[in-house]
């Protein structure tokens, strides 16, 4: 008989968003009048920005024309894109990268669990604990060993720099599920630690757009050395709205460099162009073409706003839980709130009473780990008006 994949035992029966939305969906069921406002799982509401929409209109109309039609892209992405990318994205941070540098793909969840693909299981890898469920899930699937990084209150959601050696570290800033930010001393003492044990630090950064505060780094190469050490991911998703139409990228640095195993050195920017091109065959053209309307004037003005209008959201939620008694962090640089919940009840216990008792979704902070415990994750992406009454209810049962 054929055998699975037995790794798949050690990982939590269903995943955390399809978990809570089969919850969700027992408890409709069972209560058909409920009116559920829904601030669990971090999609946004906001409709694609009019540049954007534009540029995809257009997009279509080629594609319905025998002589400006596109198939497949390159595998890498198209040039125009990965240059956009480069200009827009690093160039004003002060960061030197190539369009060379750059692979488009389908969002950043794709990557970050694919990119494993080309690294031995060998390798120890360092998870932060509370995270986005993703990285752990992913690297248990391919049977990696993975050491938790314990990420709380005291220092700062960042994680202490390990005594021990990782081969890989994931990082995520801003970050998810917390909605803490890391400062530009504390990320070069990862990158140090990085540098010196000859780790690979995995650095998501989906969120930067959401950095208003001039001093927190958008990228992780705007530390020095860093170009040698780690991969960034990037997202149109919570930038630009992206969520369902599906466009992000990765800086693979082709000065990045790993052990071949045999006393030599590796680029991963080559193994990585040689997995996609293998077993991903690009963003359709379509959302590529509204992935670079991003980087217009319009664009650009266009997705500021939107931003804004979640950050505003963000606030009125901290404060409205401040307000309620509970302790509330994040929301300042990131789409999401971290909060503790009342008088130390767990987080699925607060969970199914703000479900049962308000009619309000948010993420149990334990479903990202055991360090999450005791507190939930609450995302400012609904809509302000659902989300003021949904403060309301919360105060109400509390
Ligand atoms: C979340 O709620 O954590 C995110 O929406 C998940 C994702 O971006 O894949």
């Amino acid at each position: 008989m054929v055998k699975a994949n037995l790794n798949f035992a050690k990982l939590p029966q269903r995943y955390l968003f399809l978990d809570i939305a089969k919850r969700v969906a027992a408890f409709s069921e069972k209560h058909p009048e409920a009116d559920i406002i829904r601030m669990g799982i971090g999609d946004v509401t906001r409709p694609l920005a009019p540049a954007v929409i534009d540029a995809m209109h257009k997009a279509v109309d080629e594609c319905a024309d025998k002589s400006t039609f596109h198939g497949y892209g390159p595998e890498r992405g198209y040039q125009w894109l990965r240059e956009a990318i480069v200009k827009g994205d690093y160039a004003p941070l002060g960061v030197e990268l190539t369009a060379e540098d750059i692979f488009i793909n389908d969002g950043a969840k794709s990557d970050t669990g694919n990119i494993g693909d080309i690294l031995s299981s060998d390798n120890l890898v360092g998870i932060t604990d509370p995270v986005y469920p993703v990285y752990v899930d992913t690297n248990l699937m391919r049977g990696f060993n993975i050491k938790y990084i314990i990420c709380n209150e005291e220092n700062g959601f960042t994680g202490d720099i390990p005594t021990e050696k990782l081969d890989i570290v994931y990082l995520c800033y801003p970050n998810n599920p917390t909605g803490a930010v890391i400062t530009r001393d504390k990320l070069k003492k990862w990158v140090d630690y990085a540098l010196e044990n000859g780790s690979l630090i995995m650095y998501d950064s989906a969120y930067e757009a959401f950095i208003r505060d001039p001093l927190i780094p958008h990228s992780i190469y705007e530390i020095e050395g860093a170009k040698k050490c780690a991969i960034e991911f990037r997202s149109f998703s919570k930038t630009a709205g992206f969520t369902g139409v599906r466009c992000g990228y990765t800086v693979v640095p082709r000065e990045l460099e790993v052990s071949d195993g045999n006393g030599g050195k590796i680029a991963l920017n080559g193994m990585w162009e040689r997995r996609q091109s293998c077993k991903f065959n690009g963003a359709s053209y379509i959302s590529q073409c509204g992935a670079l309307a991003v980087y217009t004037p319009e664009g650009q003005k266009q997705i500021r706003s939107t931003i804004d209008y979640y950050l505003e959201t963000a606030r009125i939620i901290r404060q409205s839980l401040n307000e309620a008694g509970l302790k509330a962090l994040g929301g300042e640089n990131a789409p999401y709130i971290w909060a503790q919940t009342p008088g130390g009840i767990s987080s699925w216990e607060f969970f199914d009473r703000l479900l049962g008792e308000a009619g309000v979704v948010v993420t149990p902070g334990s479903g990202f780990g055991p360090a999450g415990e005791g507190w939930f994750r609450i995302t400012s992406f609904a809509d302000r008006q659902r989300t003021i009454e949904a403060m309301e209810r919360i105060k109400k049962i509390l």
